[in-house]
């Protein structure tokens, strides 16, 4: 139920030279699930501390439901965080770890036995209530940590990696759990720290995407903050393209030929490549990098009127349901990567072409800022 906003925050630990946190503003919706993620190191869990008040708040404010809550006591804040490493009690069974935090509380015991119960029923643990932590599995162990979030009733629930520690199936069951979690409480705030670009646009209302400090310094930790298919279709930076996206957008260096509003010429490698992009502030003659999603890339043969570059396949990775074809188009240019259909005719050694619709490129300029793309996409 809770607002959250982050007004010009910074962190600086203790003893340490660089900011952690530089100049965060972010606002968090009621009922919005929002991700934070980014590389490693990047001050997600900092972030996220700060909110449940575990940490100090260098400076900025932090608002919660529009009041500042630098100084509230974390148990005062109306928010319950969910870890990592499930931080259950090991001596207490699943219903007494449930139960705990609502019994410290002071709450009444019979009101405490039904949002234990419910809880225990939205989270399927029925079974499980009378065992002891270490004996679940990694999957009910989460399960619980949650079970004992959603018993406090909080304005917003604050996960960090809470799937990191289980395998790949189980990951995908309980990222699909968290989700109708969050349709049940449609009014529950949700933030949800992770790493993991699958979850962050698997389960995001918006994503802010954060960079360490020290690349971007003078603009701060958000690098990007919109909806899953804002920042894959119109990511505002190298860093952004590169970061959503798997496997990662292809950069290719190239010269403007021609700068337009609506669309772009590029040169690369001797060949003329239009974008849909505006370009107008952009010096015509300047370097600049296109960009090209691996699923955006069609792959020809290499006599192909709708040839762009050509190249020869390098490698190929067969996974199925896609393959994946490695282009060295020589010269300097990087080995790009395309992904086909699973099927794929083509194989190493072969001279292909490389085809790509104007409307799919991206265009950055030198400094890895992108050009808008001037094509309606979906968002
Ligand atoms: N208590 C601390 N004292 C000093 N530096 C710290 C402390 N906690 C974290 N840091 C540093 O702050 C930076 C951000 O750490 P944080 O744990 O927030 O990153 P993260 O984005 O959550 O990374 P990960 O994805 O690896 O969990 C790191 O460089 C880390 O070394
Ligand atoms: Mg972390």
């Amino acid at each position: 139920m809770s607002t959250i906003e982050f007004k010009n925050i910074c962190k600086r630990y203790d003893g340490s030279q660089n900011l952690t946190i530089n100049n965060a503003n972010i606002k968090i919706e009621q009922g919005e699930f929002c991700v934070f993620v980014g590389p490693s190191g990047c001050g997600k869990s900092t972030l996220l501390r700060m909110t449940a008040g575990l940490e100090d708040i260098t400076s900025g404010d932090l608002l919660i439901d529009g009041k500042r809550a630098n100084d509230i006591a974390p148990a005062k804040r109306g928010l319950a965080m969910v870890f990592q490493s499930y931080a259950l009690y090991p001596h207490m069974t699943v219903r007494q770890n449930m139960a705990f935090g609502l019994q410290v509380l002071g709450a009444d015991k019979v009101a405490i036995e039904r949002k234990v119960q419910a809880a225990a029923d939205a989270l399927q643990l029925g079974p499980l209530m009378d065992r002891l932590p270490k004996a679940l599995s990694g999957g009910q162990r989460q399960r619980v940590a949650i079970g004992r979030a959603i018993v406090k009733e909080p304005g917003c629930f604050l996960f960090d990696e809470p799937l990191s520690n289980l395998d790949a199936a189980l990951r995908a069951q309980t990222r699909l759990e968290i989700a109708k979690l969050h349709e049940r409480l449609d009014q529950s705030s949700m933030i949800y720290v992770t790493h993991d670009q699958v979850e962050a646009m698997t389960l995001a209302d918006k994503i802010v995407l954060l960079n360490t400090g020290d690349r971007i310094a003078q603009l701060g930790s958000v690098a990007q903050v919109g909806s899953p298919m804002e920042l894959y279709h119109r990511p505002n930076s190298l860093f952004v393209a590169e970061f959503i996206g798997s496997p990662k957008m292809n950069i290719l260096p190239a010269v403007l030929q021609t700068a337009g509003s609506i669309s772009s010429q590029v040169v690369l490698a001797g060949s003329a490549l239009t974008v849909a992009v505006n370009a107008s502030h952009l010096k015509e003659g300047s370097k600049v990098q296109i960009g090209l999603r691996p699923e955006d890339i069609q792959v020809v043969t290499s006599n192909s009127p709708s040839a762009n570059v050509n190249g020869v396949i390098s490698h190929i990775e067969r996974l199925g349901e896609s393959s994946l074809l490695y282009v060295d188009m020589g010269g300097n240019l990087p080995v790009i990567t395309a992904k086909t259909e699973g099927t794929t005719q083509f194989v190493k050694g072969d001279l292909v072409g490389i085809a790509a619709h104007p409307e799919r490129l991206h265009l950055f300029n030198e400094e890895g800022w992108a050009c808008v793309r001037t094509v309606s996409l979906p968002v």
